[in-house]
């Protein structure tokens, strides 16, 4: 590594920095009028544990430094991962930050965020000026924690923190046989056991998968034309759509409409919608099930992670779950 010439760029530098991730925080005070004060900060960090010390630094252009330069006390809220609305709101300069937040009061009447991950009460024990910001170190008087896991910073983007597993996937019989690493192999196998407990439900109410398949697509909005239903299906059906189709309308699950422009479309019926609500929320008591044996916020990442590969495999799909979505290609 070679070392950096003194005028670097500012931009690569704050980059180079933004690799080491961190999490977020909100530190909070009051001003001299007793008025909430408080900013998003990921500059935080532990620095003794006896005595318990911990340190953040602030920019000296922050509007809130004459509250924090002449508080003694002041609290760092971790922030947990479903708490991005709020580092988005504490990061905005002077705005009123505190507005329909419900507030605990702590230490010298500090304001407290409820719903973090951990929370700190301190009070200043030092201040030094490094270069642009002001670093405050503080003695923990007191803090509190829950298993609310938290929310992660990293590049310059909000990120999810999930633990790493270890797996060491078994000798296969054939080398390179499709195992435990084979994309294919874990997404089918987990579609296959997740739909099998899925299924009962589905023959409790006289349905086929592909039945269940066009009534929950259909649930996707009110009226369904027959190029979206087809893209829907494309790929998941195709031979056996029309006839899918025509079996529920049979049933009087679901109607077909031509339009003044010929165009055909599909809705619900009343009945359709009553027995696609049951089965989705049926569904959706197995998924919670299922996702309960993750770890914390890793349902998310999952969720995440299977959406980007869809929009990778099946780019098109996604135009329809979000029409307005300019990166969605309705073409
Ligand atoms: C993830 C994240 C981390 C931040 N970390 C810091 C920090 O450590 N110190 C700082 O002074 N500003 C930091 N900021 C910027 C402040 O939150 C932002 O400038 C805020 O508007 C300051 O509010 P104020 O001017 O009302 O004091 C961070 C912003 C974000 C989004």
């Amino acid at each position: 590594m070679t070392a950096q010439a003194p005028a670097f760029d500012p931009g690569d530098f704050r980059r180079a920095l933004g690799s080491f991730a961190t999490g977020v925080t909100i530190i909070t005070t009051r001003d001299g009028d007793g008025e909430p004060v408080g900013l998003t900060v990921n500059s935080f960090n532990s620095v003794s544990l006896n005595p318990p010390l911990v340190l953040w630094s602030l920019a000296n252009e922050a509007r809130s430094l004459p509250a924090f330069r002449d508080a003694e006390y002041w609290a760092v809220h971790i922030l947990a991962t479903d708490q991005e609305a709020l580092s988005t709101r504490f990061a905005k300069r002077g705005e009123d930050k505190f507005s329909d937040l419900d507030l605990e009061r702590g230490l010298g009447d500090i304001p407290l965020l409820p719903g973090c991950s951990a929370r700190f009460q301190c009070r200043t024990a030092s201040r030094y000026q490094g270069g642009d910001h002001l670093i405050f170190i503080g003695e923990v008087a007191d803090f509190d924690h829950s298993n609310n896991p938290p929310l992660v910073f990293h590049g310059g983007r909000y990120a999810h923190a999930t633990q790493r597993v270890s797996t060491k996937p078994g000798e296969p019989y054939l080398a390179g046989s499709f195992g435990e690493d084979f994309l294919g192999y874990l997404l089918g196998r987990s579609h296959f056991r997740f739909f099998s407990r899925i299924r009962p439900y589905l023959e409790k109410a006289g349905l086929s998968d592909e039945e269940f398949y066009v009534l929950s697509a259909m649930t996707l909005k009110p009226t369904m034309s027959s190029a979206d239903l087809g893209k829907l299906t494309a790929g998941v059906l195709d031979e056996t759509s029309d006839r899918t189709v025509d079996s529920l309308i049979a049933r009087e699950l679901l109607t077909r409409e031509t339009l003044a422009d010929g165009a055909t479309c599909y809705r619900l019926s009343d009945r359709g919608r009553e027995i696609a609500l049951e089965l989705i929320s049926a569904a959706k008591a197995v998924e919670s099930q299922v996702l309960a044996g993750l770890g914390p916020d890793e349902d998310t990442v999952l969720k995440s992670l299977l959406n980007q590969l869809l929009g990778v495999l099946d780019p098109d799909v996604g135009s329809i779950w979000h029409p307005d979505d300019p990166r969605g290609s309705n073409a």
